[in-house]
């Protein structure tokens, strides 16, 4: 089957990248699809802005953010997003129960012969799939933020995801200029999650610890290992409460050692998540 059509369900962080780089370098048509226009409208504005990023720099033409445009529909009604997809990408909250409800709805909905993938970073594949009646043509599809600049993505297979979905996401995230890898069995965190979630929460102790301070402790990893943003920047650029979500599938899942610092939790208790709400390690407000 080709793949002409893709659906994204989640016009935010990760969504509307996901939908710009489909549209704009995979040249597919995109059905960009969230719950209320407010949310759709603020999708719409950050890839317009995105665009307009790559416009400055010569990356691109004004007729291919034209073009660009034009390939993506902001669809509010879910059934008419995905009845004539090939390949539909969830991308809503990182939230198990919403994920399942959607992705059953989905299913009854799509096409028999669509593709269903889901941008989780941590939840498992196997129990996403579960909430389809296509196991089969179901598997993780892991963007990286910004979808717009990061090569790599994580095809991620479920229990019985098939030899043909694998193969068919990885032709498609080729077409989108993505370097794909495939993880071979559904594992809590994957592959980048698992090594990155634990370094990101060592950083978090070593300021809950008073060993040093936030900048410092960004200042050394940026410098000692040429990270392009410290940890407790990019933390803050992810999200606090992402990344705490992170830290317990990975402690819940593969080993208690993974629990995450009492001041990572203690910061989302208080509403400092980051760039999104202005403050976290860091004041965004500026
Ligand atoms: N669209 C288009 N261009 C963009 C952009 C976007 N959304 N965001 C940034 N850019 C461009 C800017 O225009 C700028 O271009 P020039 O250098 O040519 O002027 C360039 O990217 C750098 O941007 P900034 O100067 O604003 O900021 P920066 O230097 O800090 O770079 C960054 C931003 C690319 C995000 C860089 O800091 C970086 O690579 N950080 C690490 C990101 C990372 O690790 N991501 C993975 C997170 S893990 C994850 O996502 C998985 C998970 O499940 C948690």
């Amino acid at each position: 089957m080709e793949v002409r059509k893709i659906a994204v369900l989640g016009a935010g962080l990760m969504g509307h990248g996901i939908a710009q780089v489909a549209a704009q370098v995979g040249k597919f048509n995109v059905n960009l699809r969230d719950i209320n226009q407010e949310f759709l409208d603020h999708g719409m504005s950050m890839i317009k802005t995105s665009l307009q990023r790559f416009l400055k720099k010569g990356v691109i033409t004004q007729k291919e953010v034209d073009e660009t445009l034009k390939r993506i529909h902001p669809i509010l009604d879910l059934k008419e997003a995905v009845s004539d997809a090939d390949l539909i990408i969830e991308a809503v909250p990182e939230n198990v129960k919403l994920k399942k409800s959607v992705l059953s709805e989905v299913d009854g909905l799509a096409k028999p012969d669509a593709y269903l993938a889901s941008n989780t970073s941590s939840i498992s594949i196997t129990l996403l799939a579960s909430a389809t009646s296509r196991p089969e043509k179901f598997c993780g599809l892991h963007f990286f933020n910004p979808p717009q600049l990061m090569k790599l993505i994580e095809i991620i297979r479920g229990a019985k995801t098939s030899d043909e979905t694998i193969s068919l996401l990885v032709d498609v995230t080729k077409k989108m200029a993505k370097d794909p890898v495939v993880v071979k069995k559904d594992c809590a965190g994957f592959i980048v999650n698992r090594i990155l979630v634990p370094a990101l929460n060592e950083a978090i102790s070593l300021v809950w610890e008073g060993i040093a301070e936030p900048e410092d402790v960004d200042k050394a990893i940026r410098l000692g290992l040429n990270w392009p943003m410290g940890p407790l920047k990019l933390v803050d650029y992810l999200g606090l409460d992402t990344t705490l979500s992170i830290a317990e599938v990975l402690r819940d899942n593969l080993d208690p050692k993974y629990r995450p610092s009492p001041l990572l939790r203690q910061m989302v208790r208080a509403g400092l998540l980051g760039r999104k709400t202005g403050k976290g390690f860091y004041d965004w407000t500026k």
